[in-house]
């Protein structure tokens, strides 16, 4: 039996994936060690191998078959826009996908003004004004506390992820638009799914059973 090989993304996600893959007699003892410094993880009873990467860098490792499963959010999902099977909500890590920004905003939105669009998702922005609302606008590119652009001027709003809101609401933003709801998912590489379809369809099977 060849090992499978499961990419979690690393922080709470791969903590919350670990305790509901325990559920279903799948453990890593190695992986609990919060000192260690060790990149990869091995069941041998089970003939599984368990990373942690940057969430951005799941998808790539799934679609390349470095690992045959991988864990992580829709968004990065999304993004990322790899050629990858998705094939289980895990229900965690559950919010939304917006466009957010200051009330005085809203007008900017329903006329299809030419606006500029902070985000760390930049292909989700795009895709949503270009391909659903049909609203030219400029994005820019940002790598976190994305709530800072409409406050400093440098955007009209921002494309962002809402979970309780509470950002937001203290920075005097809304949410204008509901772009999609996001939550964590389990993603296959192709080829694997053909070549090790007993072994994953029975790990889904047993995962939907505990979820
Ligand atoms: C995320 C997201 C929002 C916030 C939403 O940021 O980008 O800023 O959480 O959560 P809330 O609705 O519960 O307030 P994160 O904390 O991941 O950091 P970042 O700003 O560096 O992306």
């Amino acid at each position: 039996m060849r090992y499978l090989t499961f990419a979690l993304a690393k922080g709470r996600l791969a903590k919350n994936t670990l305790e509901i893959l325990e559920k279903i007699g799948i453990t890593c003892e190695e992986m609990k060690d919060k000192d260690t410094r060790k990149l990869i993880f091995v069941n041998e009873e089970l003939k599984l191998k368990f990373f942690l990467a940057k969430a951005g860098d799941v998808p790539t490792y799934v679609e390349y078959g470095a690992a045959d499963i991988g864990v992580v959010g829709k968004d990065t999902i999304l993004e990322e826009g790899r050629d990858i099977l998705e094939v289980v909500d895990l229900g965690m890590g559950k919010c939304r996908m917006c466009v957010c920004g200051p009330k005085s905003a809203e007008e900017l939105l329903k006329h299809h003004d030419m606006i500029r669009v902070a985000s760390k998702y930049p292909n989700i922005a795009k895709d949503y004004f270009n391909n659903k609302k049909h609203q030219t606008v400029e994005i820019i590119k940002l790598n976190g506390s994305v709530e800072l652009a409409p406050i400093v001027g440098l955007s009209e709003v921002i494309v962002d992820i809402v979970e309780t809101g509470s950002t937001l609401r203290e920075n005097g933003l809304d949410v204008l638009e509901e772009i999609c709801p996001l939550s964590a998912r389990m993603v296959v590489n192709q080829v694997s799914m053909k070549m090790e379809n007993a072994r994953i369809m029975k790990l889904i099977s047993e995962l939907k059973t505990v979820l």
